[in-house]
């Protein structure tokens, strides 16, 4: 089996595992770089294991921590996150370590109960712990910190005073295996855990994630702003150390729902191709005033690279088909996706296409309706095709998205 352990400090192993098997994160998010589940352990008089791994990973995770062990036993299991992708292989982990002692929130316990009706651990295997409780292991004494909704009710986080290690939980996150990630510029594979950071990943893995819970987001920041923090371990992707002021503004500007990237997002829906004209053709008039864009044909990307964008840039431009009284079935899905990661703050442009009772402006408008984005007041209609009227329409579409 292959050695996946890794010394993080002088105390602190990493024994997590990567899944290159996996074609749909959570059941819906593409992930063609893979995933990782990370586990960490911390070494003192006292041994804590902190989080376990996905179910499919149970035996490769064991012997990851069965060999940083080197015979020794651990006195503490921290769970940070009941979701499974963390805490499919405590039951194993239970079965063959019985004395260990299990530390978590309430809630956590309560949904560990759930997922496993068959533990009958008693009150004395059990620490509920809540906001500011410490744990000391020896040196190393973790205080807890209770992060609700990033991104289940029950999780914390922990910080390690002595190492200066924040454990993250899900946030600061990111989809990718820890030993197949492209660098930002570089799409070149095999990039060695654990320099790489490809920011979007993360924002990708955040948004479709963690998105909704912007507010929540920000109260952990708060909290974590007062701590002297060196190293992020967060339970997905690589371990962040040395300037750690990149990640914090990254999960700043995402959680208030801020502009990362100037530029403009075109989602467009197609069925005869028309109205992908019409959206190459805006991607080149704001191309030639200088303009940053990207575009994606929303029936053939990945959802959730769409969505991300969306909350990357300011400016939004949304395109398609009025279908059957309503708008073509991409965009509408898109939209539920927007609408359910809190989108905001947005300028918002439209492109119908409609060849008898062209509507999809206004249904698009009537979705997006109470969503706190702003709606530009020109709208570009195809009466079919392009014609002269609607490029007029899109220069003065243009120039609206330009005016600030
Ligand atoms: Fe990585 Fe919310 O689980």
């Amino acid at each position: 089996m292959e050695d996946r352990t890794m010394t993080i400090t002088p105390d602190i192993q990493y024994i997590g595992v990567n899944d290159h098997d996996i074609d749909l994160f959570e059941g819906q998010y593409g992930v063609p770089y893979g995933m990782a589940y990370n586990s960490y352990v911390i070494f003192d008089e006292k041994i804590a294991v902190l989080d376990t791994v996905d179910k499919h990973f149970t035996d490769e995770w064991m012997g990851n921590l069965k060999k940083a062990l080197d015979g020794k036993k651990p006195d503490y299991l921290i769970i940070h996150h009941m979701e499974c992708d963390h805490t499919g292989s405590i039951a194993a982990f239970v079965k063959e370590f019985p004395e260990t002692t299990l530390v978590a929130t309430a809630k956590a316990f309560t949904m560990l109960q759930r997922f496993h009706p068959e533990f009958t651990h008693t009150d004395d295997q059990k620490i509920a712990v809540k906001e500011g409780d410490k744990l000391s292991l020896g040196k190393h004494e973790l205080t807890f910190i209770m992060a609700p909704m990033v991104h289940w009710p029950e999780v914390m986080f922990s910080y390690d005073a002595c190492d200066k290690v924040l454990f993250s939980a899900d946030a600061f996150g990111s989809f990718g295996a820890n030993d197949l990630m492209p660098q930002d510029d570089d799409e070149e594979d095999g990039v060695k855990f654990p320099e790489k950071y490809c920011l979007r990943e993360a924002r990708r893995y955040y948004i479709g994630i963690v998105g909704k819970y912007g507010p929540q987001v920000q109260a952990v920041l708060k909290k974590a702003a007062n701590l002297d923090i060196e190293m992020i371990c967060a339970l997905h992707g690589c371990i962040k150390k040395g300037d750690l002021s990149e990640y914090l503004e990254d999960y700043d500007i995402w959680s208030s729902y801020g502009v990362d990237d100037e530029g403009v997002l075109i989602c467009y829906t197609t069925v005869y191709n028309h109205t992908e004209k019409a959206a190459f053709k805006l991607k080149e008039k704001l191309e030639a005033k200088g303009q940053e864009v990207r575009i994606y044909d929303l029936a053939r990307c990945e959802m959730s690279e769409a969505v991300a964008d969306a909350f990357n840039y300011g400016k939004v431009v949304l395109a398609t088909t009025t279908y059957n009284a309503d708008i073509f079935p991409f965009m509408k899905t898109y939209i539920d996706w927007l609408k359910e990661r809190n989108f905001q703050n947005r300028k918002i442009g439209f492109i119908e296409n409609g060849s008898w009772a062209p509507a999809a402006a206004r249904i698009m408008k009537g979705l997006l309706d109470g969503t706190k984005n702003t709606f530009c007041e020109n709208v570009v209609t195809l009466p079919s095709i392009m014609t002269a009227e609607s490029e007029a329409q899109m220069d003065a579409l243009v120039e609206e998205l330009l005016s600030d």
